[in-house]
């Protein structure tokens, strides 16, 4: 017998690769401050409990596979109270976002098709990319622009014939980067170009700090055919574990292609639905203090970062993700002897290598990705637990260090 080498193809998850050596680091006594995880440490709203707490019944039974339909038209209010336009008939409901974002991919993409997408991108892409055995065409974008777009021929230099569509995740995991109105009407430009559709991953949305707003790509309604926008309640709310996602289109074609795999999967979790319900509900207010909140870390985080040697770190703009470049040779060299070698009174830091983010080989090894979905304290604690940890490495000469500065 034999799996398949489909499966082969997929990827471990940069963000899990090393947990085995913080596992170690925990059972050796070592207390590790996890930033390497997309999981908010914020409450989820009571509102979810309650309703699922109220709601009697005594068979759970299927739902219906495009969704409850009351959820279905609290999203469809949720969106028209930001000035998008979109009806019921235009939302499914799926487990998480990543089911939406996978079965879009599949209506949209034969075997051998591509996708264009700005690197650094979300890992789990990679794991859906090579499960549907879809290529990827990526656009580099680097820590010293804040990973924001390069220009039109640099990004159309990676458009070939069978590019199918734009991924764009916005604000981006993993960069914290906001892309301006004019960086997505150059997408635009091109996705009329190209005949591309434009597949916008807004589970972010909410988190944008300073100046910075996320457009949604549902605004512009002379292009609504080619947009797809992957919706979640995960970050909005901090319900990560409720599995509620959605898939969003006026494209009648796309939304009936992806109805027939969501009917294949038959629906999603009932109770979760009825307590997503409740949380498309919860007032702005909510959603402030847990912007506010994420604002001020990563403040902390980005003043802390810019007072370390060697370090070279845009300001986050959005989402709670940042790309570091660090005076490191290898940043999966230099976390796993973090985890195994060093610690500070027993305390020491996860953090993500942030290769596993880029298509193009070479690119990111001397890079992290740092969450910040942890308490203010714990971060500059954290922070405070890097520095020393990249004065040691760069004093030990076992340990092969850029000898330039890199700022
Ligand atoms: C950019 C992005 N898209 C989609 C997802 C999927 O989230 P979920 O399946 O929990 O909705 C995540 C999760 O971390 C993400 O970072």
């Amino acid at each position: 017998m034999k799996i398949s080498k489909r499966i082969n193809d997929v990827k471990v998850s940069p963000v899990r690769k090393l947990l085995p050596y913080a596992e170690k680091a925990v059972r050796n006594n070592k207390k590790i401050y996890y930033l390497n995880i997309g999981q908010p440490d914020v409450k989820t709203p009571n509102e979810f409990f309650e309703a699922i707490n109220n709601y009697s019944i005594e068979t759970l039974g299927y739902c219906h596979s495009a969704g409850r339909k009351e959820l279905l038209d609290t999203i469809s209010n949720y969106y028209k109270e930001n000035d998008l336009d979109y009806r019921k008939e235009d939302i499914l409901i799926t487990n998480g976002g990543s089911e939406a974002l996978i079965f879009t991919l599949m209506s949209i993409c034969d075997e051998g098709d591509e996708i264009l997408i700005p690197e650094p991108y979300y890992a789990n892409y990679n794991s859906f990319f090579s499960m549907l055995q879809i290529k990827v065409n990526p656009i580099s974008t680097c820590a010293e622009s804040g990973f924001h777009l390069p220009n039109l021929k640099q990004i159309e230099s990676s458009i070939t014939t069978k590019t199918k569509a734009i991924l764009i995740s916005n604000p981006g995991n993993p960069t914290g980067t906001v892309y301006t109105q004019e960086e997505m009407e150059r997408l635009i430009y091109i996705a009329e170009k190209y005949d591309l559709f434009i597949i916008s991953d807004e589970v972010y949305r909410d988190f944008t700090y300073g100046n910075n707003k996320a457009i949604s790509f549902g605004i512009y309604t002379s292009i609504k055919d080619r947009v797809i926008i992957i919706d979640s309640i995960s970050k909005r709310y901090s319900a990560c574990g409720a599995r509620i996602g959605a898939v969003i289109s006026k494209n009648k074609e796309f939304i009936n292609a992806i109805y027939r795999l969501c009917q294949a999967r038959l629906a999603a979790p009932t109770l979760e639905m009825v307590g997503a319900e409740a949380l498309y509900k919860v007032s702005n207010t909510y959603l402030e203090e847990v912007k506010a909140e994420y604002e001020k870390r990563k403040n902390v985080l980005f003043k802390e970062l810019s007072s370390i040697e060697g370090v070279i770190a845009s300001e986050p703009e959005g989402a709670f993700y940042t790309i570091v470049k660090l005076p490191v040779d290898n940043a999966e060299k230099f976390i796993i002897w973090m985890l195994t070698e060093f610690d500070v009174d027993g305390e020491t830091l996860m953090i993500t290598p942030a290769e596993g983010f880029y298509a193009t080989k070479g690119m990111g090894v001397d890079e992290v990705r740092i969450s910040y979905a942890i308490r203010e304290e714990d971060l500059r604690r954290a922070m405070n637990i890097l520095r020393l940890a990249l004065n040691e490495y760069s004093s030990n000469s076992t340990n092969s260090l850029k000898v330039a500065k890199l700022n």
